[in-house]
């Protein structure tokens, strides 16, 4: 195990509450984590990334921690944590976790404290508590929306539930208060939480909305365009005052400083979105976080122009610091790759989930996507059950629905747990697999068996034998874990292709995904890899179809 593995690694996302429950209550759990590592190991994932596994009110899906010492009682605990570590290390696989730290859950030790004092009391101080405006203080000090929607700011009341005139900040639920990340006492606590994980063995963390910490000084408006909720994509303009203030990045030297203490280092990705690739390649200078994740290519549409500049740009980013560029198409936030592509091809926005557009189309897509992805130098991130090729759970009823931003717009935003449905591990209903009950915290949809991994391993054909083959060229042909590509000029202009490797040499892998309507020639050696079935070598090379993408020796 080498100490730079994050530069070329596949890092599988698991969302706990969804991934395996052992327990049969309906909810995943570190021991349904546990019992499937064997499952991840044979894909051939690197590591995984664990999303919040804290003690939790879960008002947004473990993102509002109670205690990062914790892990919460419906997940297991911590020594179960720590086996789960050691387990995934026997099977060399890493382990990161996510770390939350711009907000605590208002069930956090500190917030609780808080609310017992009044504003201007050191308890406080951690916090962002502010004085309103207008008489008396009844308005929120300035304009700052919540990032799931409505203000970003709630009144703090009196012990007998009158108003003091003071409001705290919350760029996100109002159950998730902002740290005063100006506080020595939340850097020493957050250091302190660090060093606990990393001396029980966790390979590094996810930071959440890492571009928040610090707020400009006095709270000025921002001046957003009258009606605009922020909405949930955190996408930033120049010079907002709570993204991308200078300050955050001593927090990140702090850190880093932190991670290196450790044999082997630690290391971190950020959640950063950023104004510029300058303001982004600022995060992964080499004394601060190791990567980040690459929201460009996550919402890049079907476009061969759009696709070719995104990759440029993101490798010349993370190049003006010496980082990989990272590259990821799901997460636990964003509607699954296939439906954005069956939205984007039935002319829909890809962030819309309110059907399933041209779904046979976006599930070919999907698959094309994937195997692009997987070829890119850098490192790569999968959702759990992207290697089962899932469709977003656009039709999930709205009583179902735990999103908070969900109640927060009135159903007009927060449909995340459209990605969230458990996964299917069998075709057996009801529970597909889930956990040993049949419960499920999402109702599963009448087709999830159909995509589950008990029927995919008995197919050659199935998205998942195409991640497991890809994954397992990536670890043999040491060209896919090289760090740089050429762009292969061609003469159909949507068709892009790429060499990996010395360029001429034996070992060369040339990576391409057809874009356009017809289908090419594509000259090369060996087929190492197809994304969809039917895709034949052929004299020189091979035919590759609209909307399909192919590794073949270079
Ligand atoms: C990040 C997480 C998201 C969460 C939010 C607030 O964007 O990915 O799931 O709701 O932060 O913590």
């Amino acid at each position: 195990m080498t100490t730079d593995w994050w530069r070329s690694a596949v890092i599988y996302q698991i969302y706990p509450k969804s991934f395996a429950d052992a327990d049969g209550d309906g909810i995943g759990d570190v021991a349904g984590i546990r019992s499937r590592l064997s499952y991840l190991a044979d894909l051939g994932v690197d590591a995984i990334w664990v999303s919040p596994w804290y003690r939790s009110p879960d008002r947004d899906g473990g993102y509002d921690v109670e205690d990062f010492r914790q892990i919460d009682p419906r997940f297991g605990d911590v020594e179960e944590a720590v086996a789960l570590i050691r387990d995934a290390h026997k099977l060399g696989l890493r382990v990161i976790a996510d770390i939350v730290p711009n907000h605590v859950s208002d069930q956090h030790r500190w917030f609780r404290a808080a609310l017992a004092t009044t504003p201007g009391s050191p308890e406080w101080d951690l916090f962002h508590a502010v004085a309103g405006t207008g008489e008396g203080g009844t308005r929120p000090p300035n304009d700052w929306r919540s990032v799931f929607g409505g203000s970003a700011w709630d009144p703090i009341l009196d012990a007998a539930g009158g108003a003091t005139g003071f409001w705290f900040l919350h760029l996100f639920d109002a159950t998730q208060p902002d740290l005063n990340w100006e506080h020595p006492t939340v850097r020493a606590e957050f250091e302190d939480i660090l060093r606990f994980w990393f001396e029980r063995g966790l390979d590094g963390f996810r930071i959440d909305v890492a571009t928040s910490l610090i707020k400009a000084p006095g709270y000025p408006d921002e001046h957003r365009a009258p009606g605009a909720d922020a909405g949930l994509s955190l996408e930033v303009t120049e010079g907002q005052p709570q993204w991308n203030r200078p300050g955050v990045h001593d927090v990140w030297r702090a850190w880093r400083r932190v991670a290196d203490e450790h044999d082997p280092p630690r290391v971190f990705v950020g959640e950063v979105w950023a104004d510029s690739p300058a303001g982004l390649a600022a995060y992964l200078r080499p004394d601060e976080l190791h990567t980040v994740f690459n929201f460009d290519y996550m919402m890049c549409p079907w476009d061969v122009d759009r696709l070719r500049s995104v990759v440029d740009a993101s490798l010349s980013t993370a190049g003006l610091v010496g980082a990989p560029a990272t590259w990821v198409l799901e997460s636990h936030d964003k509607p699954r790759v296939r439906t954005r592509f069956a939205l984007d091809a039935a002319g829909r926005d890809i962030n819309d989930r309110s059907g399933p557009g041209e779904d046979a189309l976006g599930a070919l897509r999907g698959r094309a996507a994937t195997l692009f992805m997987l070829g890119l130098p850098g490192s790569a991130y999968l959702y759990q059950g992207q290697e089962l090729g899932l469709r977003e759970v656009w039709e999930l009823p709205a009583g179902a629905r735990q999103d908070p931003a969900f109640a927060r717009t009135n159903g007009a935003d927060g449909l995340r747990d459209g990605c969230r449905v458990p996964i299917p591990w069998t075709d057996e209903r009801p529970g597909c697999g889930f956990g040993p009950t049949g419960a499920s915290w999402l109702p599963m949809p009448p087709d999830w068996g159909a995509m589950s991994v008990a029927r995919q391993d008995r197919s050659e054909t199935g998205v998942l034998a195409l991640v497991r083959r890809a994954l397992r060229l990536r670890r043999a042909e040491p060209a896919l874990r090289s760090p740089g590509m050429t762009w292969v000029a061609q003469e159909d202009p949507a068709v892009l292709v790429l060499r990996r490797g010395q360029s001429g040499g034996d070992g060369d892998v040339v990576v391409a995904m057809n874009l356009g309507g017809a289908t090419v020639h594509l000259a090369g050696g060996a087929l190492l890899a197809a994304s969809a079935p039917g895709i034949q070598a052929v004299d020189g090379g091979v035919l590759l179809p609209p909307d399909s993408a192919v590794w073949l020796r270079g």
